[in-house]
């Protein structure tokens, strides 16, 4: 383990205690110099570490930022988080920093974090609100074998996890909107951006981004009646560095799952969380506008509506509405 692990972790061990920097440069089989630039590189990101000529470091609170170290102690991952998490304290948008990795070649699993986003993109050309340390601004590296038709299906994925992490750390029933939309009743609560590159049919990769409202305590204007954050809606903060470790930890084991096994668990999934099923949309998309019933979502991710007369549309891109 790197000494600036072994370090947090002894730090941890001894929470709210003092310990001398020549027990922690024994521990560590490293010398007190080395231990204090250490300890100087920790408080520069935001740990609270005391320290004392005499009693040595005391170790009282985590950095509030979400730290590639906080995410990896969590995980139980193979491949997602594992290689490289790169973390920044601002960016244009983590989608547009995957992209550059993966152009570069960065292996499948790359995540990159960022504290906040300068101009944090939607579907659409639409913007995200990204305000510094509150939310989650996630994006990760997906390389997998598998042709453009089923890429949509990454997407819907994705919600599934997304859903499932909310539910299970904030108790919130979050719902699905088709296709990626986390909204809890009536507001938005997360968003995801899926962006590919492909060759003729196959896909190169995928970049998946996600937005998750965490300790928002107040939307601008034009966007508070349609945007919500889990701080609204518990009256509690929530860490965003545990978020995304369970976030990680049920990607993995859900893509590889669907790698191996094809996407019907998934999709059956998706239609439980999703609020869609047997409501009442109107859809507008580049064809015109559609109003009707959804009876499914297929195969490849599609929504399925069925109008007055009971004609089928099968829907592969726009914007829903309930009505
Ligand atoms: C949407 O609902 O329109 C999608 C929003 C996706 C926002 C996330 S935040 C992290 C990543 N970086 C971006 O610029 N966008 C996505």
């Amino acid at each position: 383990m790197p000494t600036r692990e072994q370090l947090i972790k002894t730090l941890k061990e001894n929470k709210g205690n003092w310990i001398s920097g020549e027990s922690i440069s024994t521990g560590l089989n490293v010398t007190r110099a080395a231990v204090w630039k250490q300890i100087r590189s920790l408080r520069n990101d935001g740990y609270l570490i005391e320290a004392s000529p005499k009693k040595g470091y005391c170790f009282k609170a985590c950095s509030q930022r979400v730290l590639p170290d906080e995410i990896r102690e969590g995980l139980k991952t193979r491949v997602f988080g594992k290689k490289e998490i790169v973390h920044v304290l601002e960016t244009d948008s983590t989608n547009s920093l995957i992209k550059e990795q993966a152009d570069r070649g960065a292996p499948e699993g790359t995540v990159v974090l960022s504290e906040g986003q300068k101009k944090g993109r939607g579907r659409k050309g639409r913007t995200w609100f990204s305000p510094h340390l509150e939310n989650i601004y996630l994006s990760f590296l997906l390389r997998p074998l598998i042709s453009l038709v089923e890429a949509p299906r990454l997407t819907l994925l994705t919600a599934v996890v997304a859903a499932e992490t909310l539910r299970a750390s904030t108790g919130l029933q979050v719902t699905i909107k088709w296709p990626n939309d986390i909204y809890y009743r009536e507001k938005k609560l997360a968003g995801i951006l899926t962006e590919i590159r492909a060759e003729i049919d196959l896909v190169d990769y995928v970049a998946v981004g996600i937005g998750i409202n965490v300790n928002t305590e107040q939307f601008p204007e034009k966007l508070k009646n349609d945007a919500t954050s889990i701080f609204l809606e518990t009256g509690k903060s929530f860490s965003r560095s545990d978020l995304i470790t369970d976030f990680l930890n049920r990607f993995e084991a859900t893509y590889f799952r669907f790698l191996e096994t094809g996407f019907a668990p998934v999709c059956k999934k998706w239609k439980t969380l999703s609020n869609m099923l047997g409501r009442q949309v109107q859809v507008d998309w580049p064809a015109g506008r559609c109003c009707g019933e959804v009876t499914d979502v297929d195969n490849e991710g599609a929504l399925l509506i069925k109008d007055r007369k009971k004609h089928i549309h099968r829907i592969t891109f726009g914007d829903v509405r309930l009505r």
